[in-house]
């Protein structure tokens, strides 16, 4: 039995076992902010809409899962290292993407993370944060940046993790913030 938690970095979600898997999809629609969904097919699209880019061997994202004690996954991070490059696959998912354009050139990399319900405020997230951020560092990337709700409760989690150079900006009447960190 492991008595330790350990981190998968992973470029296809084909490389991780059937819970895995599973644990991923799970996490994935609890941190959601859309939930309703017409049916399995509705709801399979849209999160293969907001992953493929980081789950699939045919894009440049890659992940990183982190696996509790027993190796139960607790939470994920996906990331691609430059925003730029991704911007033709995202512009045509998501209409605000480009609005921080100017800055990738300074944080070319980006990420999003979603811990298990059950295990958040347990620095999981901040582990998976030090990986990537280590990681990017060993292929000499110069930043990193996340966008959140402007009003959002994970502003100070990342304020904590370093990400101190914030711009605000309304998309579609949303208040955004995009947030940064040199590396
Ligand atoms: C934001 C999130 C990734 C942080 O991971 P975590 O492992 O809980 O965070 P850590 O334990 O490393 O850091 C704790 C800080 O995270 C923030 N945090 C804790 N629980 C949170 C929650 N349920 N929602 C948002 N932020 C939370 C707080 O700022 C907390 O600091 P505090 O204890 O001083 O208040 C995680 O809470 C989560 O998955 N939330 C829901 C999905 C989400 O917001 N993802 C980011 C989208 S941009």
């Amino acid at each position: 039995m492991r008595d330790m938690w350990t981190m998968t970095h992973f470029k296809s979600i084909e490389e991780l076992n059937e819970v895995q898997r599973q644990k991923i999809v799970e996490i994935f629609f609890e941190s959601s902010s859309k939930k309703d969904f017409t049916n399995e097919v509705e709801a399979f699209s849209f999160f293969y809409k907001w992953t493929v880019y980081y789950f699939s061997a045919k894009y440049p994202g890659e992940s990183f899962l982190y696996n509790g004690v027993n190796g139960n996954p607790l939470g994920y991070l996906s990331g691609t290292d430059n925003s730029l490059k991704a911007q033709p696959y995202f512009d045509q998912i998501n209409t605000c993407y480009s609005i921080f354009e100017e800055e990738f050139k300074r944080f070319p990399a980006h990420f999003h993370i979603n811990v298990a319900a059950e295990a958040r405020g347990n620095r999981i997230g901040s582990q998976l944060i030090q990986r990537y951020t280590d990681h990017l560092r060993h292929k000499n990337i110069s930043g990193v940046h996340i966008v959140t709700a402007a009003n959002a409760r994970n502003r100070d989690f990342y304020r904590q993790n370093g990400f101190i150079h914030e711009v605000e900006k309304t998309c579609r009447k949303v208040p955004l913030v995009f947030m940064g960190k040199i590396l």
